[in-house]
C-alpha cells in the first residue's frame, strides 16, 4: 500500500472540524482527532467524520494502569476508530493487556482489527529532559527500545518522527506501521515544527501513513495543497 495522508483536525469546535471535513472528504480518507478536539466535543466528533465515510485516528495517547487503559481501548473500538495509540512507556504489561482486550472483543464482534499505535518518545523530549525523568538511554535507543517493546505486545506500529523511519524501518522490518507526523512540504513553513521531513522523503523512506495538519488546514486552498501533497506521496 501506498503512503496515506491523515489530516489533523487541530481545532477547538465541532463545527470547524466539521468544515474542514466537509471540504476535504472527497479527496481526504483519514482524520486525526487529538485531545483539543475530544475533549471539546467527545465521541460525536468521532460519528461526525464516520458519517463522512472517513476513517479516524483517535490519538489520544492513553497512559494508565493495564486495566484503564485496556477500557479506554475497547470504548476506542466500539467507537469505530481504525486506529489509536497507546503510551509505550506505560510498559509491557499494560500494551499486553490492552492487544487482549482488543483481540478477544473483535473476535467475538468480527469486527475489523484497528491499527494499534504506541507512542514512543514524544519528538518534544530531548536527552536532558529524558535525564531528567530517569531515562539514561540516549534518545535514539529508547525510540527503539519502545518499538520493540510494542511489537513483542502485538501492536501494529509506532508513531515516529521523519527522522526516525528509516532506522525503524529497518530494525523493525516491512510490516511494522510508522505513521510520521511533523511533515511539510518543501515549499511550506515549518511552524513550530523542528525536525521536518517532506511528504516524498517521508514515502521514501517507507512510513505507511503521514499525518500533516496546518500545511492543509491554514493553506488559502486547502484541496490543491493536499493534491500537491499527494502527488508528492506518489
Ligand atoms: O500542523 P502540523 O502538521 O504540525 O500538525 C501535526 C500534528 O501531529 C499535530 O496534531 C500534532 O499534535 C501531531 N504530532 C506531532 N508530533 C508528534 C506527535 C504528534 O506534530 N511527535
Amino acid at each position: 500500500m501506498r503512503t496515506q495522508l491523515i489530516v489533523a483536525l487541530d481545532v477547538p469546535e465541532l463545527e470547524q472540524a466539521e468544515a474542514l471535513v466537509k471540504e476535504l472528504s472527497p479527496v481526504v480518507k483519514y482524520f486525526k482527532i487529538g485531545m483539543q478536539l475530544f475533549t471539546a466535543c467527545g465521541p460525536d466528533v468521532v460519528r461526525m467524520v464516520r458519517e463522512y465515510n472517513c476513517d479516524v485516528f483517535l490519538d489520544l495517547k492513553f497512559h494508565d494502569i493495564p486495566n484503564t487503559v485496556a477500557q479506554a481501548a475497547l470504548s476506542s473500538l466500539r467507537l469505530g476508530v481504525f486506529m489509536f495509540n497507546v503510551h509505550a512507556i506505560g510498559g509491557d504489561v499494560m500494551l499486553a493487556t490492552v492487544m487482549q482486550a482488543i483481540n478477544k472483543e473483535i473476535k467475538q464482534t468480527k469486527q475489523q482489527l484497528p491499527i494499534v499505535l504506541g507512542v514512543t518518545v514524544l519528538t518534544s523530549m530531548d536527552r536532558q529532559q529524558l535525564n531528567r525523568v530517569g531515562v539514561i538511554r540516549s534518545v535514539k535507543n529508547e525510540v527503539v527500545g519502545l518499538a520493540v517493546l510494542c511489537k513483542k505486545a502485538g501492536l501494529s506500529g509506532v508513531v515516529c518522527s521523519g527522522k526516525e523511519i528509516k532506522l525503524l524501518r529497518r530494525v523493525m522490518g516491512k510490516d511494522f506501521v510508522l505513521v510520521v507526523p511533523g511533515i511539510r512540504p518543501a515549499d511550506a513553513k515549518a511552524d513550530d515544527q523542528k525536525r521536518i521531513v517532506t511528504p516524498a522523503q517521508a514515502a521514501d523512506w517507507g512510513a505507511n501513513y503521514i499525518v500533516v495538519g496546518r500545511p492543509i488546514t491554514q493553506a488559502e486552498n486547502r484541496i490543491q495543497a493536499v493534491t500537491a501533497i499527494v502527488s508528492d506521496l506518489n
